[in-house]
């Protein structure tokens, strides 16, 4: 069978990307070590506020620029309402739901979570920009969905 020069070219370049691609995929994944968010633990969906550490939501400081955030989703709210962190503090955020699934995400991060009940959802993120940051939920829960926002304040 005869190929074609330009055919055999097309093929090989087409070999070369998919080789690349699946590098970069497993130097990502395994070199880097980036991966999707997993759950983190997991907990009694009715018993949120008197477990640790969700009976004390709040930001607390767990290292040399390192916070930890813990939040609590709840219908139609987050606690708390306000995150405040340093700029170029690395933020644990470490949230759960008592009721229904609720969405977080916070703008121009990429930060963009489910959070659901019975499970500890947990992700890192290091905010260099001072400002202030719209913390949505974007999975729609219930007739006070689109109410249900708060903020995150880097200083
Ligand atoms: Cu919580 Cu939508």
């Amino acid at each position: 069978m005869k190929v074609h020069t330009y055919e055999r070219a097309f093929l090989g370049l087409g070999a070369v990307v998919l080789a690349a691609c699946l590098g970069a995929l497993f130097y990502g994944s395994l070199g880097l070590g980036i991966h999707l968010p997993t759950r983190a633990g997991r907990i009694d969906p009715a018993r949120v506020a008197a477990t640790p550490p969700f009976d004390q939501p709040g930001v607390r400081q767990t290292g040399p620029n390192r916070y930890e955030a813990v939040v609590v989703a709840q219908i139609w709210s987050f606690t708390p309402a306000e995150i405040e962190v340093p700029a170029g503090g690395e933020v644990t955020f470490t949230m759960t739901s008592p009721d229904v699934i609720h969405g977080f995400y916070i703008e121009r991060t990429r930060v963009n979570l489910m959070v659901i009940p019975g499970q500890v959802t947990r992700a890192s993120y290091r905010f260099d920009r001072p400002g202030e940051y719209l913390l949505l939920c974007h999975e729609y829960c219930g007739v006070g969905h689109h109410t249900m926002q708060a903020k995150v304040v880097v200083k």
